[in-house]
């Protein structure tokens, strides 16, 4: 028989304001989810499960969550097995009936790995408390990483690229970059150490490109520019070695922070004057491996490492 899931009467509720929980534990998961910025949806949908010989629905299943980005159904549940066994009965139920249907049933335990699943929170324990704020999540670096591809294929059409990127903290945004751009393209990477300690900007190439760029189009690739130093004093080396063009794509761009006016071509994100780390961002090579942007608790970048910063390498 061809059924098909009811739509709820109302919107679904998609912020915490909103939403009538039915349990605590359903509200701890939205406001994780708010955390990390993944989009839900509460108990947007009921799936019909049995139906008497007039057609009468006599069981039905509302799952509590729909995440729309993981086109995923969420069932929270607590330890007790009764109602456990029960949810397992109904959620197999519901993936003979509709076995396109994503649904995961998860206990309280599980919100942190199932994040981690699906790229959204690879995150350990010790990471997690660390992270005051993400500013910006997984899925919003995806979409806007993409976008900068498309434009940087439109502006580089019939063109052969070289992207070169500025360790460490550019490795993320290369990979994914890269990706998007559909031009032919070549990547190199350079190496640099600023000094720090005594505020001259004063930047060492640590590790230098492996090809020459003369005559090429290159996209210099950075992570953030702050002050811009760092920036400029790249752009004079790379200028004297003559390419066909240079330009610049930033992820972040801590405009508040400028001292040093330099051109940005392509920017993911303006950010204000915090210091931030994940996606590749560090605090003493630590939080690298965050999947998003996030503001980091003072406590923790106390406690975090104990190497001298003076001579530090990006
Ligand atoms: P600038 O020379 O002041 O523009 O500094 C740019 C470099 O400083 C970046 O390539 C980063 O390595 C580092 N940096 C600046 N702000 C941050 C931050 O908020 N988090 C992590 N690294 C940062």
């Amino acid at each position: 028989m061809n059924i098909r899931p009811l739509e709820a009467k109302a919107p679904a509720p998609t912020t915490i304001d909103d939403a009538r929980f039915a349990h605590e534990s359903e509200e701890e998961f939205a406001r994780l989810l708010d955390f990390y910025g993944v989009l839900w949806q509460y108990e947007p949908r009921t799936f019909p499960l049995r139906q008497d010989d007039e057609g009468r629905i006599i069981e039905a299943f509302s799952p509590d969550f729909y995440l729309p980005d993981l086109d995923l159904y969420i069932e929270l549940t607590t330890l007790k097995q009764g109602l456990v066994t029960d949810k397992h009965r109904k959620m197999r139920r519901l993936v003979e009936r509709y076995p396109d249907v994503q649904i995961k049933l998860l206990y309280k335990r599980d919100y942190l790995s199932l994040l981690a699943k699906y790229g959204i929170g690879a995150v350990n324990e010790h990471d997690h408390m660390a992270v005051h704020e993400v500013l910006i999540s997984a899925t919003e670096i995806d979409r806007r990483v993409s976008e900068l591809g498309a434009q940087i294929t439109h502006d580089y059409a019939g063109k052969e690229l070289l992207l070169v990127g500025v360790l460490k903290g550019v490795t993320c945004f290369m990979a994914d970059l890269m990706r998007h751009v559909s031009v032919p393209v070549s990547i190199d990477f350079m190496t640099i150490s600023s000094y720090e300690g005594d505020r001259s900007g004063a930047v060492r190439i640590v590790q230098d490109l492996t090809e020459s760029i003369y005559g090429r189009d290159v996209l210099l690739v950075e992570d953030i520019v702050d002050t811009g130093m760092t920036l400029q004093h790249l752009i004079k080396q790379l200028e004297a070695r003559e390419p066909a063009s240079l330009r610049v794509c930033a992820l972040l761009d801590k405009r508040a922070r400028r001292l040093v006016e330099t051109t940005l071509d392509y920017v993911g994100f303006e950010i204000p004057d915090e210091f931030v780390v994940g996606y590749g961002l560090d605090y003493r090579q630590h939080f690298r491996n965050l999947p998003f942007v996030a503001t980091v608790r003072s406590e923790a970048l106390r406690e975090t490492g104990a190497a001298d910063e003076s001579d530090r390498v990006h």
